[in-house]
């Protein structure tokens, strides 16, 4: 078994990463921290995991050496104590957006300030197996991805893979979000009363998640809007993009089947019947599946891109276990097999 231990585990992501390790075959859980609730039971903070498990929170302070470390951590806090988790663990996953771009000049331009650790930069893999599957075998160290970007990222890696996206002409994302992508830390723009019903523009222009797409996929006139929308987790991101040449559906049909065939939790999702004829967070919670779709409209030939995932599994939790199945050598599935719910 190996060894896991998680800092930050009181949070939304570190709360996943719990019920998904607490029920991996091939892991135990040694340690999970949290500074605020130090002593409490997990399920006191987290009341899905009740009479599943007898652990009880530590203090970061009270950290101890394991095989594989979780960081699930506000933005620049994995940074500043890089040092100190590596020598904890041979391995870490961090979840952060800490070290998830290679180029300094891009970290500073997106995220306004220089970065703790520069020379660590280089010795992460980013952490999407869809993308860095190989590099991520036997990895000591996995960036962790940005939910909006994944989904962005999966709608628009069939047409890139293909070569089908004019370069020329601008990329439109818009993605609409659920309230647990701004952690479990309260704000006034979470207050029930402000944030239920809400369809709010979060981000219409500079998103850093930019950054990490435009890292991915290669493009350079990536434009992404951000909509907090009614739902508590999930992402749904609807992409457009203008065909480098003329397109039939069949040539988009064979792009994305070239793409979702390698990677087992990608679905293609495009039906002419029924209600859920395209991708849909809604059947994806608690789901480490991205469901991915399309629509042609050949008279011009915009191509609309869609990918829905779960923002605290594909787009957090699910996608770092997953890495921790590849640098460990597990079946990448492993713990990772819920299909979702439905109705839910
Ligand atoms: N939410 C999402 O959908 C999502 C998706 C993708 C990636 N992420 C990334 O994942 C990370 C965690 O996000 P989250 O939504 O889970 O945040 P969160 O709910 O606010 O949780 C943050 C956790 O970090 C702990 N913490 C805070 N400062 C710390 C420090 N200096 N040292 C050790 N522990 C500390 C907190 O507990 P204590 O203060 O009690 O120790 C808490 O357990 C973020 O970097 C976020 O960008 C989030």
């Amino acid at each position: 078994m190996l060894n896991v231990s998680i800092v930050g585990a009181s949070g939304y992501v570190g709360g996943e990463l719990l019920r998904l390790l607490l029920w991996h075959p091939q892991v135990h859980v040694a340690q999970a921290t949290s500074a605020r609730n130090a002593g409490k039971y997990i399920y006191q903070v987290h009341p899905n995991l009740r009479g599943r498990s007898s652990l009880q929170f530590v203090h970061p302070d009270r950290l101890e050496g394991c095989d594989l470390l979780f960081l699930a951590l506000p933005h620049g806090e994995a940074a500043k104590a890089i040092e100190r988790y590596a020598g904890l663990a041979p391995r870490l996953v961090d979840c952060s957006a800490d070290f998830r771009l290679r180029d300094l000049a891009a970290y500073k331009r997106w995220y306004k300030d220089d970065h703790a650790a520069p020379t660590w930069l280089e010795r992460f893999v980013y952490g999407l197996p869809e993308v860095s599957r190989e590099q991520l075998r036997g990895a000591s160290y996995a960036s962790g991805v940005g939910c909006n970007a994944t989904a962005t990222n999966l709608a628009l890696l069939p047409l890139v893979r293909a070569g089908l996206v004019d370069e020329t002409k601008p990329v439109l994302v818009e993605v609409k979000v659920g309230s647990s992508e701004g952690g479990a830390e309260a704000s006034e723009s979470s207050h029930h009363p402000e944030r239920a019903g809400a369809v709010r523009s979060f981000a219409p222009v500079g998103h850093r998640h930019t950054a990490e797409v435009e890292l991915i996929t290669g493009l350079r006139n990536v434009h992404m809007s951000v909509t907090s929308v009614e739902l508590v987790r999930g992402a749904l991101a609807t992409a457009q993009v203008f065909a480098a040449r003329p397109v039939a559906e069949k040539d988009l049909w064979q792009a994305y089947r070239a793409f979702a065939k390698e990677q087992p939790f990608v679905r293609l999702v495009k039906e002419r019947q029924g209600i859920y004829r395209y991708p849909e967070p809604k059947i994806l919670a608690g789901s480490n599946y991205a469901d991915i779709g399309f629509a042609l409209d050949e008279s011009t030939g915009r191509i609309v891109s869609i990918c829905a995932l779960d923002n605290l599994m594909k787009g957090a939790a699910g996608s770092a276990v997953q890495c921790m199945n590849l640098m460990c050598g597990f079946a990448e599935t492993a713990g990772l097999e819920f299909p979702g719910l439905h109705p839910v």
